[in-house]
């Protein structure tokens, strides 16, 4: 079963002047095994939205249910969804606070009552997917690069063996190196059967590689759909804060210059495509 929200609404501060509407009827869903990017501009409700997945936030409106449990149903429900749902805050490494690199990540685990051999189990997978290797088992967590922390960081929410990862903005921050390897760990996270939703600025990334994109604005959700579908909307009409690749806008531009190219973001098929509308 999904995560499920439907017509989600949240209001911060209710009744004082401070009051602010930030979700206003979200609705959408989440598989294991699938990949969903929430992109939408600064404001949009984006991280207000990945807080109510696991409970952080409960709704002022609608619902929201993982895998059928009411993430407003108290708290013995409460406790099973944070257990399915992982959340990566933006800057996880901000929260590291072991010595080790080992007892950062076991620290959910142990906190979920596992066995003194199903930490172990879990924290060495856990660092395994994330390219950690055991060399880096005893280090302190302070004392690695910028990547690597976010790496651990990451690993101490898997560990407790989430079915489902919410990350908020996870590249944010990185070089080009760095956003290619996380990109590799999402891929490998949606293939090892893991529900992956991925906040993001980086429409490259949402349109090139997500199941589903959810478009938020104003605390909307004003499309959803897959890549191909999202994208002909957005050369369609414009939606506020959300820049088209620029691969896709020269894929447009050569379709004006007659050439039978799709609209798509992945270079080597508008290369593909050219090269065949040359030899006709
Ligand atoms: N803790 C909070 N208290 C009051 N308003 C908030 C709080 N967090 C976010 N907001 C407001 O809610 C709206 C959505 O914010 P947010 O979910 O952080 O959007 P995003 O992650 O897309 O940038 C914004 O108007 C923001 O100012
Ligand atoms: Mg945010």
């Amino acid at each position: 079963m999904p995560i499920e929200v439907r017509d989600l609404v949240h209001v911060y501060h209710p009744g004082t002047p401070l009051q602010t509407k930030a979700l206003d009827g979200v609705s959408f869903e989440a598989e294991k095994g699938k990949w969903v990017a929430i992109v939408g501009h600064t404001g949009s409700g984006k991280s207000t939205l990945a807080q109510h997945l696991n409970g952080l936030l409960i709704a002022t409106e609608g619902t929201v249910k993982v895998d059928g449990l009411s993430v407003a149903a108290g708290d013995r429900t409460l406790r099973q969804v944070r257990q399915k749902v992982g959340l990566v805050f933006q800057y996880p490494e901000q929260q590291l606070f072991e010595e080790t690199v080992f007892k950062e990540v076991s620290f959910g685990p142990r906190n979920w009552g596992f066995t003194p051999s199903e930490i172990e189990e879990s924290v060495e997978k856990s660092l395994s997917i994330v390219g950690i290797g055991r060399e880096l088992y005893d280090a302190n967590p302070f004392r690695l690069s910028g990547g690597q922390k976010r790496r651990v960081a990451i690993a101490s929410v898997l560990a407790s063996g989430p079915d489902y990862l919410v990350l908020d903005e996870p590249t944010a921050g990185l070089d080009a190196q760095g956003r290619e390897n996380f990109l590799a760990l999402l891929t490998e996270l949606r293939s090892i059967g893991k529900g992956v939703i991925h906040i993001t600025h980086d429409m490259d990334l949402a349109l090139g590689f997500a199941d589903i994109v959810l478009v938020l604005d104003s605390g909307r959700s004003v499309l959803t759909g897959p890549p191909s579908l999202i994208l002909g909307e957005l050369l369609e009409r414009e939606i506020s804060g959300l820049v088209i690749p620029d691969l896709v806008r020269f894929a447009g531009r050569l379709r004006d210059i007659g050439l039978e190219v799709p609209l798509s973001w992945d270079p080597f098929i508008i290369a593909d495509a050219v090269g065949r509308s040359f030899k006709r």
